[in-house]
């Protein structure tokens, strides 16, 4: 035994690794005897580690063991040396029986003799110049994928690295070393000279720059032809798609039973709240849809039970129809659990899936040898499938392996696991899961979903997501991938939510310092100011991060058309009017709600002689470039059409100014003042709350920036809270969640905290952008 163990090794295997495949008979038989039959090829040469490799990953994916010699040849006289080769081989064999296959034939389809020149490598300039047009707009943010995909399609058996490499070296040579912009990861934008008035063409040019979404609306940008997604039923014209003979057919069925209607899905994991980067998957899956009179389903993918619970489900639902959409219908991964479960079966008995002892440890990584276990016979895998949803093995013990690699080279992912924890929806009734790589596909082609658009880091599981459709010869939709959405001066990381809300910087999940969809409607965000953000940043492919300003600024534009305006001061300094007519009709004043748009109402607040302003509207002490009251200078009453001048100032016993004596005169009858200021007269009480940036650093994730953690980050002004504020009696009958514009001061909604003494404000957003106030 210890023999074999040291034969095996000796051609490169791990000693784990070694032992293993002692323990599946047949496989460790079958490779000693290719070993043997490569030794006496070679003979007193040794067989070195790449060629080991390959004659193990040989006998693992061997049916046909009279083939044993014939390829074994191959590998150690180096007519085959790479795992691509050897794929193409086991595949031309699978398919060409022993007595009439031609040797050419088979040469020609697995790349012997091949030489990949140099000179024909650098040819991948050819593919850079067709890309040329989008790789100077985007640059470095290009997806560099494409470049690869094509090249190793161009030059099949070239050398995968030494491709990689040229193709890294052109581009660098096209586009020139990175520039900072590069590095930011986004456009660099000149800032220091950004009017706050001009600020919101601005963002518009910078989103027309940078996405080309050219101020187009969702819709706009979602509807048609505009993203060159396929035509319903048209599957097979998009790139890389893969056709069987029965593709066509499938097709056609699925047209029947849809009409040619678009249907797509969101499928969150229902183990955690939704943040602002869903809301652009949401605006994506459910746009794309109504944008195209289709539907869209919103289904949880629900195959995890460990994570699960109650609160998710209906806070994600409820987020969908904050952002104004109406899911088709909802679903669940798990209302397919035994058709999943069927097709797990089906799948076995094509050969295409195998029950697998290998423990986690050792299916982690990449380019692992092959599971002993990948040919055992499928009787075999039934059996112990079966015994395996029996709940005969222990968590870990065992899983059911698809046969195939993946994008990455990860060999045969995990369809199936064992989990003794009680589902949410289905209880107990199953001890075994399916994977989101198993359950995912096959969820879309249940649901007869068009389209299946997702984030690009699943361009990955593109070719599972295929494989398995066709290896089942289902329906197969069409997997799409968009970038996401990142913001700065945030984290949206479920685990690192928790560590804020635990330490207590936060108090929720709905913090309005966070970017959750809870936390921004708390705060005051209508929920068309996020999909119009989610508009701007555009129906791009590319990632993007965007600050939380921009975001802000969506918000400012919606509200300055919706919230009406009040006036509030939050640092109360009282104003005494000593010569205020008495006459009974000036003692009230009209203010326009939407001081641009008269007719779209007004309110009435009282005016008397004792006013209140803001301490920061007066100074003692004269200061150039001042313009509100000073005890030279007088100052207007907005909206009240009086200017005010100082005719006394009264101090506290610390010297603190407690109060002014005023008089008034009718701004018709003086010259304009410098400036008009805000007031309340007769006010109530409130209290107000006034947010700063959450964290300090622009990327509090990231260890360059922050290397104590995110922890150590936060802004410790983040949250100021101002208990005696006065606000006017227009919002005395506001109902939570309602939002005012209190002049000059910002943009504020009512908390769920006030009660019928006390007002409790929270501000939305400051009126213009102010770095760090939000
Ligand atoms: C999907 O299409 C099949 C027929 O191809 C049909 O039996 C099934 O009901 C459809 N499912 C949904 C959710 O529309
Ligand atoms: C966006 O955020 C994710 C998760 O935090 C991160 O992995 C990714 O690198 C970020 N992308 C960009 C462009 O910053
Ligand atoms: C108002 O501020 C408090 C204190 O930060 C917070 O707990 C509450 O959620 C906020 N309300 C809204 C509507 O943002
Ligand atoms: C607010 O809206 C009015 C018209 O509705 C417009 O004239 C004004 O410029 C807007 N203000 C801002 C800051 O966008």
């Amino acid at each position: 035994m210890a023999d074999a163990v040291s034969i095996f090794m000796s051609v490169g295997l791990s000693e784990q690794k070694a032992k293993e495949t002692l323990k599946n008979e047949a496989l460790s038989s079958t490779f000693k005897k290719a070993i043997e039959q490569a030794q006496g090829l070679l003979g007193s040469a040794s067989i070195d580690k790449t060629a080991g490799t390959l004659l193990y990953n040989m006998v693992t994916r061997l049916k046909d063991y009279n083939r044993l010699s014939f390829l074994t040849k191959y590998i150690v006289t180096r007519k085959i040396t790479s795992e691509l080769q050897l794929s193409a081989a086991l595949d031309f064999i699978k398919s060409h029986p022993q007595e009439n296959m031609d040797r050419l034939e088979f040469e020609a389809a697995c790349g012997v003799g091949v030489m990949v020149t140099p000179e024909q490598i650098e040819d991948v300039e050819l593919i850079i110049r067709k890309h040329k047009d989008q790789l100077l707009a985007e640059r470095y943010r290009f997806n560099m994928g494409i470049l690869m995909g094509e090249a190793r399609t161009a030059l099949k058996w070239a050398d995968g690295k030494m491709v990689k490499n040229e193709v890294d070296m052109q581009v660098l040579h096209f586009l020139g070393p990175k520039t900072e912009a590069d590095l930011e990861k986004k456009p660099k934008r000149d800032r220091s000279n950004l009017e706050p008035k001009l600020f919101l063409h601005k963002i518009y040019f910078l989103f027309v720059g940078e996405a080309n979404t050219e101020g187009k609306s969702l819709m706009e940008q979602l509807r048609g032809e505009a993203l060159k997604f396929h035509k319903p039923g048209e599957n097979y014209k998009t790139e890389g798609y893969v056709v069987t003979s029965n593709t066509m057919n499938l097709l056609k069925k699925h047209l029947e039973e849809t009409g040619g209607q678009v249907r797509s899905r969101f499928p969150p994991e229902p183990n955690g709240i939704l943040h602002i980067g869903h809301a652009k998957a949401i605006n994506f899956n459910f746009g794309f849809a109504k944008a195209n009179n289709g539907i869209c389903f919103l289904r949880y993918d629900d195959t995890n039970p460990e994570k699960e619970e109650e609160k998710y489900f209906t806070a994600i639902k409820e987020m969908v129809e904050w952002l104004g959409y109406k899911p088709f219908s909802v679903t669940h991964a798990s209302d397919h659990f035994q058709l999943l479960y069927d097709l797990a079966v089906d799948l076995i008995c094509r050969g295409h899936a195998y029950m697998c002892h290998q423990r986690g440890e050792e299916l982690k990584g990449h380019n692992i040898p092959p599971s002993p276990w990948r040919e055992r016979p499928v009787e075999e895998s039934l059996l112990l499938f079966d015994r395996m949803r029996k709940g005969m093995f222990a968590e870990g013990e065992v899983t059911l392996r698809m046969k195939m690699v993946m994008e990455d080279g990860k060999m045969d992912p995990v369809a199936y696991r064992i989990k003794y924890t009680p589902h949410h929806r289905t209880g107990d009734t199953w001890c075994i899961y399916p994977t989101y790589d198993y359950t995912h596909c096959l969820c879309d082609s249940i649901e007869n979903i068009t389209h299946s658009l997702c984030t690009k880091e699943f361009q990955s599981r593109r070719s599972s997501y295929f494989w398995l459709c066709n290896a089942l010869d289902l329906y197969c939709p069409v997997q799409w991938e968009y970038g996401r959405l990142n913001l700065t001066y945030t984290v949206v990381s479920k685990r690192k939510i928790i560590k804020l809300v635990e330490t207590g910087i936060v108090r929720d999940w709905d913090d309005p310092r966070l970017f959750t969809l809870t936390a921004l409607r708390r705060r005051g965000f209508p929920s068309q100011a996020i999909n119009n953000f989610c508009a701007r940043v555009g129906v791009t492919v590319a990632q993007t991060t965007m600050e939380p300003h921009l975001l802000e600024s969506c918000v400012r534009e919606v509200l300055n058309d919706t919230a009406p305006r009040a006036m509030a001061i939050l640092e109360p300094l009282k104003v005494t009017i000593t010569n205020l007519p008495t006459n009974a009709q000036v003692n009230t004043c009209r203010i326009p709600d939407f001081p641009a748009n008269e007719a779209k109402g007004s309110h009435v607040v009282p005016f008397s002689k004792t006013i209140f302003i803001e301490q920061s509207d007066f100074r003692e002490v004269m200061e150039k470039g001042y313009k509100r009251l000073t005890p030279d200078q007088p100052v207007g009453l907005r909206h009240a059409g009086y200017v005010i001048s100082v005719q006394r100032v009264i101090k506290d016993g610390c010297g603190k100014v407690c109060e002014l004596e005023v008089t008034c005169a009718s701004s018709d009858s003086v010259e304009k003042p410098k400036a008009f200021i805000h007031w309340v007269s007769d006010p109530l009480r409130c209290e107000v709350r006034l947010y700063e940036r959450l964290f300090l650093h622009k990327n509090p994730e990231d260890p360059a920036e922050v290397p104590a953690g995110f922890l150590s980050d936060i802004n410790p002004n983040s949250l100021t809270g101002i208990e005696c504020a006065l606000v006017d009696h227009s919002v005395g009958k506001a109902k939570v969640f309602d939002k005012f514009q209190f002049e000059r001061v910002g943009y504020f909604s009512l908390d769920p905290d006030s009660t019928s003494e006390k007002l409790v404000f929270n501000r939305t957003v400051t009126l213009k952008e102010d770095p760090g106030k939000m």
